[in-house]
């Protein structure tokens, strides 16, 4: 059994959550209803903090409504069964939703940030932040206004933790891909940084991401079914 796994999380682990993904081959993903551009950049944050702010306000309202799925709920189950085996899971996610976290996952890598944080662009503090964000909201730390925004990495920015994940993708033996498009780099490049280090590779997906052939195994359909027999196939149950 593998003793060290990585898990890659993408938006369609939480989709039966109820939170959207992002492409979809139905053209309804939320990238095809609104412009990443105009919302989802630091520039588009200067240009129109109201907007920026607006679309994360509601997505974090969508997000307090939500609840965890099977999928979730199975890797908190598979994170503690391998550290009573002496084995560990890494998980690195892309969602910036506290799904993996309410489930009961005790150890989450969130490599594009965190809805439920804010960070001051004037003096860089980052706090947990559940209520809706304003231009007009004051830093608690530095006092200064309109520098708040959600601790979540926007295009053109520098993902997080790059160090840790190579460093944990380095020392696993199995690497597993669930519920992401690989479509956006730089997580839909650690298959192939996986490969090259030899480790076994997996994608658990609804349908073939656009690097599935660069997997050893797939394994499709919805995460909330799929991901817990995959767990208990992987604890011997
Ligand atoms: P995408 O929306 O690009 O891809 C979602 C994937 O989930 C697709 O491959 C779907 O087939 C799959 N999927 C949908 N429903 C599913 C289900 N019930 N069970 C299993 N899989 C399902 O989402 P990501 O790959 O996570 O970045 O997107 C990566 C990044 O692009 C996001 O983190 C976000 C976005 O721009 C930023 O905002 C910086």
């Amino acid at each position: 059994m593998a003793r060290s796994v990585f898990v890659l999380t993408g938006a369609g682990i939480s989709a039966e959550s109820g939170l959207g993904t992002f492409r979809d081959k139905d053209g309804q993903g939320i990238w095809a209803r609104f412009d990443p551009m105009k919302l989802a950049t630091p520039e588009a944050f200067t240009r129109d903090p109201d907007n920026a702010l607006g679309f994360y306000n509601l997505r974090r309202r969508n997000l307090l409504n939500a609840k965890p799925n099977a999928a979730h709920q199975a890797l908190a189950r598979l994170e503690q069964a391998l550290a009573e085996r002496g084995g560990h899971l890494t998980l690195v996610t892309q969602n910036i939703d506290d799904l993996h976290e309410r489930a009961g996952s005790r150890r989450v890598i969130h490599m594009h940030g965190e809805l439920l944080k804010a960070r001051c662009q004037h003096c860089g503090s980052v706090r947990l932040w559940a209520e809706d964000l304003s231009p007009s909201d004051v830093c608690p730390d530095c006092g200064r206004v309109g520098g708040l925004r959600p601790h979540v990495v926007w295009f053109g920015e520098m993902p997080l933790f790059m160090d840790d994940i190579d460093r944990a993708l380095r020392r696993a033996d199995l690497f597993v891909a669930i519920g992401t498009s690989g479509a956006v780099y730089p997580a839909a490049g650690f298959v192939a940084e996986a490969r090259g280090y030899r480790v076994r590779t997996c994608e658990i997906n609804l349908e073939a991401a656009d690097n599935a052939d660069l997997f050893d195994e797939e394994r499709l359909g919805p995460a909330s079914e799929t991901v817990p027999a995959w767990v208990d196939e992987l604890l011997g149950a």
